[in-house]
Formats: structure tokens, sequence, C-alpha cells
């Protein structure tokens, strides 16, 4: 079979939403403090704690577009006034949620991270917000309370209190969730999907008459989590709701059998394909979501999906000190390039979590190290445009055994590829994933309705190996090189390295 990717520049089919390249910051173990946040005299659980300079402009030149923040299952335990006003004066608790899971998941919780310092940080990295209010224990009048905090003037109570904590000017926070993952029996606050829908309009109904110009996020949840749940939820509540949010981890921590897990870290060639044909089952997860919305709410309701957690996570160990590979990266690449695909209702994506915890960086002590799930963020967040056009592909496919909560999927192209255009249309990037364990992958390329010039950039992510990872002294054994070879290199034939994800970008 000759290998063939066809692009037609001119044939748009779908705008992205940025947001889907979003990050997720709870406080759960070393994420924020210990993570994002050095303490001072380590050991004193009060702090003082500062943020983590080098690793903080390691994620603003990754451009991440939303960052998602208290949680998570902490949020339905978060008072957020015991996070602001002098750092000194705020309480040392125990942590509502986590301390409930040992004292690996952090028993403390000094609030010196409170909704301040989380706007500040949002600011300096130039993303959005996305606030989640606690529904598990808390109110509706203390929901609509902090959407006050954080946009009122100064001629409210709330807003007033935020000047005098040292900014005056609102926050602006548009995108709020109401609890999470309700469904849940370990959640706080778990409840009935119809009794949820009753709880997130009046939270919403509260949180409204404060600022009309809010977009919410409910709880959803896939058939495999909490089968009927969705459609529960829409029918109480479907009208008043923004976006669907659902959490996917694979394999999962359901299917626990120790031999799936010590085969994950024996890492096989039957591991190696489950993981990096996994996206196909985020697709197909997201689009029963989608049929969900679709059967309750009609196909025009414009609802949209937030996938705001997703991740692999196999164990708890992997949990606390994840040591991502290239094969991982792959992983992350599919599920842009499945988000892509499903753009038309997929509107937010946050990947959990942003530092330690299943973490896209690690830090410890004085050190931290951009994993090889870093680099998908760097890549496609500076070259991915926003319009996505038609890309289609011709090359031979693979199937994938059962791994975990990951089904068998045949079928799997061993090349994945996706393509978009700048808004002014200069530019035209076509990202393509080689799944292929050993081999480069020769491809035609044909580049339809766009006019580039003499030279095309070239950006390989890529390894020594599938099984290659960064670590703390060497976070570039992953990592992306560039060049910028003539387009007569490139086209109409190039050859795609093994375990790789490419980036050819051709301007005008
Ligand atoms: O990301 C860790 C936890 O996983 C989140 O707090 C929760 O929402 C999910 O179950």
């Amino acid at each position: 079979m000759e290998n063939s990717i066809k692009v037609d520049a001119s044939r748009s089919l779908d705008e992205i939403d940025p947001r889907i390249y979003g990050h997720f910051i709870e406080n759960m173990a070393r994420c924020i403090y210990g993570g994002l946040l050095r303490n001072e005299r380590p050991g004193h659980a009060s702090g003082p704690w500062s943020l983590r300079e080098g690793l903080i402009e390691a994620v603003r030149k990754s451009k991440p577009p939303v960052i998602r923040w208290p949680g998570g299952l902490y949020a339905d335990g978060y008072y957020w006034r015991e996070g602001i006003g002098p750092v000194q004066d705020r309480p040392l608790r125990r942590n509502r949620y986590w301390s409930r899971c040992g004292p690996i998941t952090r028993v403390l919780d000094p609030n010196s991270f409170g909704s301040d310092e989380y706007m500040a940080l949002v600011e300096a990295l130039g993303s959005e917000p996305y606030v989640n209010v606690n529904l598990g224990t808390g109110s509706a009048m203390e929901a609509a309370r902090w959407v006050e905090y954080m946009n009122g003037t100064q001629d409210t109570v709330e807003g007033r209190r935020r000047a005098e904590n040292g900014r005056e000017k609102p926050w602006g926070v548009r995108t709020w969730g109401i609890g999470n993952e309700m469904y849940g029996l370990w959640a706080l606050g778990h409840s009935r999907p119809d009794e949820y829908g009753q709880r997130f309009l009046e939270f919403r109904g509260a949180m409204e008459e404060v600022d009309g110009e809010l977009d919410f996020v409910a709880v959803g949840a896939d058939r495999y989590l909490s089968r009927g749940w969705n459609r529960e939820v829409l029918s109480v509540a479907g009208e008043k709701i923004d976006l669907l949010s659902v959490h996917i981890y694979l394999p999962g921590l359901e299917r626990m059998a120790g031999v799936c897990y010590s085969r994950v870290r024996r890492g096989s060639s039957g591991v190696y394909r489950a993981i990096v044909a996994s996206p196909l089952e985020f697709e197909r997860r997201l689009l029963e979501t989608e049929e969900d919305i679709n059967a309750v709410m009609g196909p025009d309701s414009g609802i949209g999906v937030a996938l705001d957690e997703w991740n692999l996570w196999w164990s708890p160990t992997q949990l606390l000190v994840p040591r991502w590979t290239l094969r991982d990266a792959l992983f992350v690449c599919g599920v842009f390039h499945a988000m892509h695909r499903m753009s038309r209702f997929v509107k937010m994506g946050n990947i959990a979590q942003l530092v330690n915890v299943l973490g896209v960086l690690s830090a410890s002590g004085d050190r931290f190290y951009r994993s090889a799930i870093y680099y998908p963020f760097l890549m496609y967040c500076r070259l991915a445009g926003p319009e996505r056009v038609a890309a289609t592909c011709r090359c031979p496919d693979f199937s994938a055994p059962r791994l975990g909560g990951i089904p068998p999927i045949e079928d799997v192209p061993v090349l994945d590829c996706s393509a978009t255009l700048a808004s002014d249309g200069k530019v035209l990037t076509l990202f393509v994933i080689n799944r292929h364990m050993t081999d480069d992958i020769e491809t035609g390329l044909s580049i339809k309705g766009f006019g580039a010039g003499s030279g095309v950039e070239v950006h390989c992510l890529n390894g020594p190996g599938p099984g290659a990872f960064n670590w703390y002294g060497k976070d570039e054994e992953v990592s992306i090189t560039s060049s910028m070879p003539d387009t007569g290199d490139v086209l109409p034939k190039y050859t795609f390295p093994a375990h790789s994800v490419t980036a050819l970008v051709l301007k005008v």
C-alpha cells in the first residue's frame, strides 16, 4: 500500500477551541504546595510558600490557554473565604478531601494559595481562569459571594474586600464549574442525577444574580462511570448548562488487576499499542456524551463538552511520582487529535494535573523537570491554528489488546493526522503522529488550496525509543527538534520517524 496524506486547506471543517489544551491544578499531594510552590522552610506546613519561578516560566512558554482550580474532589470541601486576606491570618487546616486518603495526598492545607494568588498566576501566564465552586459541602450563597469577590466592582461588599486585599480591578472570571464528580460515592456531596440537576439550577441562579455574563459547567459522566447520569441531569437542568464535564482516566484504577499494572511497568509492545491507541477510546466515550446531549436537548442545543480531567492513570505510585515516556507523549497528541475531530462540541480539555500529581511537570526540593508529556503542549499550543481543515490519511493499521479500562481496539491507523490554519489563513500546520513502535513511514503528501513559500518548518517530538523518559537533570531526552528544509525536501514525500509526532508548518 502507498501511504498518503491529503490536505485540502480550502475545506474548512470546524473552529478548534484553544481551551482544549488546558490544565488543571488542585490541592492534592504535591501539585500546589511542594509543586507549583516551594516551601522556603521545608518541614513547616504553614510555609512560607513561594512560586517556583523556573517552573512557571516553563509553563508560560507552553502558552497554557486555561487553568482549572481548585479541584477536583478538593473543590467540594473548599471554603474560598479561608484563602483570602493576609496570608499569615489564613487558617492551617486539614485537607478536607484528600486527608481522608492518607498522609501522602497531604493532610494539611495552609490556604496560602487562594483566589488572588490563583488569579495572579493565571494572569501572569496569559491563561483564562476556570473556577470550580463547592457544591458538596458549600451553599449557593457562598458560591454567589465568591463570584462577587472575583467579579464585583468596588461598590459591592466582596468587591471592596478584594480591593482591600490588593486588587482593585475585578478579576473577571467567566467560566464556573458547579461541583465535581457528584455521581461518585467517593465525592463529598454525592447525589442522584436529578438532585444534582436541581442543585445546579439553585447554584447557577444565585451566581447569575451577581453576574449575568457567566458560563457554567455541569457535572457529566461517561457511561463507563455512570450510565444514565447525563440524560437525567440534562432533562432537569439542560436549558441552563453551557458545558457538560467529562473525566476520563485510562487504563483506570477501577480495573486495577495486578497483572495489568505490572504489564504497564514492563512496557511490552502490547501495552505500547494499547496506550497509543487509547485516544480512540476517548473518542468513543465523548461521542456517546454528544449522543446524550442530542437525545435530550436536540442537535442544536449548543451545549459543549469540557473534558476537564483526563490522563493516563494506572496506580497510586504513578499518580504521585509519574515517569512519563515518549509513548505517553504520543498518547497526549492522540487525545489532541481526537479533540480536533470533535471540535464541533468539545470546547475544553484540562489534563490532570499540571505539577507532580500525574504531572506534566515534576518538582521536588529546589528542582523541577519538564516531562515527556510537557512537549505536546509546547508543540500544539504554539503551532496549531484555530481552524481545522480537511486532512485524510491512507496507511496500514494495527490492533491493540485490552489494557484495564482500554478495550481491545481493531483497525488503529498507524498514522494519525490533523491539519489546522492560522486565523489569517497564512500558516498551515500538518500534525502527524507515527504510532509505529519501530518503523519510519514514508508517506506521499499532497497539499491543496494553500500557496506555500519555499521553506517548511519541521518540528519533531521524539526520543531515543518509545520508553524514553525525562527526569531531573535530563529533561530533553524526549523533546522537540526543529529544522527548516526546502519545501522540495518535504513535498511530495516525507518520512515520518518511528514513535514520533511531526508538525510541518507551511507559510504563505
Ligand atoms: O485528578 C485527581 C482526582 O481525580 C480529582 O480530584 C478527581 O476529580 C478525579 O477523580
